[in-house]
């Protein structure tokens, strides 16, 4: 008998090719709705495997039902929408797609350093508004990426992608991270410092680190004094990482420069936040690992994942779970 997979929403073609040769596949077809509660509860019941998003939340209670389940593929490298431990006590594999969507993901956390730096969105709204009446020495100066002090809290393999492309802006690399990475700094001459001192001499601050509870408001209004007036807050990881409020009123009061968000608390975040009332805010819809062939490599290495595991085969991309 073909095990049963239930796949929380419309997935690339080749993804779902794969996965129907030799499962049988239940979905959830849409593209932009993500799959409501009931139905997850429903479809769980029978599934031996879970091909889920990051949008999904996949909790205990959830798990209780799923007597079948053997595995949960998280298409995301990020898996905090997963209870590790209520999988980890049924025998339940969860997986990830790393690696994959490394250098995407560090295009985009540049882009949002340069867009955040020189204004770029605010530069575009005034053309647009037609209210660009002549070249002027000072009009929409920024702050300069070449040559700045970029602050890496995290340092995985995101981090490092980052910190290669700041080499080439001949920036200073400081970086944060539980352990020492004694490669990047031989390779790529980033600096390891506590905290305090990475966020009071970046120019960048940028979040690389997974979302824990641990890291849950890791950036509040303590850590946004710290940092310098001129300074860019970039957030490509997970929204919950920095206190909005807090942020919200270091924007405002000009305590720090500007901040580049990837991600949000709230996803989809609600147009009428605070924060995005603020000109110094570049705001994006968590599109982090989003070129078409990254979408699709990580879509397919979900596959792979899921079906390995069904296959009895210990998959690739377990994630590591530490009690
Ligand atoms: C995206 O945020 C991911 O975790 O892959």
């Amino acid at each position: 008998m073909k095990p049963k997979v239930f796949i929380t929403r419309k997935i690339p073609e080749e993804a779902l090719k794969k996965i129907s040769r030799s499962c049988e596949v239940s979905i959830w077809d849409k593209e932009d709705v993500p799959v409501p509660r009931e139905v997850l509860e429903r479809e769980i019941v029978n599934a031996d495997g879970l091909y889920s998003l990051l949008t999904d939340n996949i909790d205990d209670e959830l798990m209780e039902r799923a007597e079948n389940l053997k595995v949960i593929s998280n298409m995301a490298v990020g898996y905090n929408n997963i209870d590790l431990e209520a999988a980890a006590k049924r025998g339940i594999m969860v997986t990830n797609t790393p690696g994959v969507l490394t250098e995407t993901t560090a295009d985009l956390t540049f882009a949002l350093i340069l867009a955040a730096a020189r204004r770029l969105f605010e530069a575009s709204d005034f053309l647009r508004r037609g209210e660009w009446k002549t070249w002027s020495p000072m009009l929409l100066t920024g702050q300069d990426v070449y040559g700045a002090t970029l602050g890496i809290i995290g340092m995985g393999r995101i981090g490092e992608a980052v910190a290669r492309r700041a080499k080439g802006f001949n920036m200073k690399i400081l970086y944060h991270n539980r352990k020492r990475r004694p490669e990047a700094e031989k390779e790529l001459g980033a600096v390891y410092v506590d905290m305090e001192t990475l966020l009071k001499e970046s120019d960048f601050v940028c979040i690389m680190t997974p979302y824990t509870p641990e890291t849950h408001g890791l950036i509040g209004e303590k850590e946004l004094q710290l940092m310098k007036k001129t300074a860019i807050l970039i957030n490509t990881a997970r929204g919950g990482i920095v206190n909005e409020d807090a942020l919200y009123k270091a924007l405002k009061n000009g305590d720090i420069y500007a901040a580049g968000l990837d991600v949000f608390e709230n996803e989809p975040v609600p147009t009428d936040h605070p924060l995005l009332t603020l000109p110094n805010v570049v705001a994006l819809p968590h599109i982090g690992s989003a070129s078409r062939k990254t979408r699709i490599t990580m879509a397919n290495l979900a596959a792979e994942n899921l079906l390995l595991a069904l296959d009895g085969k210990v998959p690739p991309n377990l994630v590591p779970y530490q009690i």
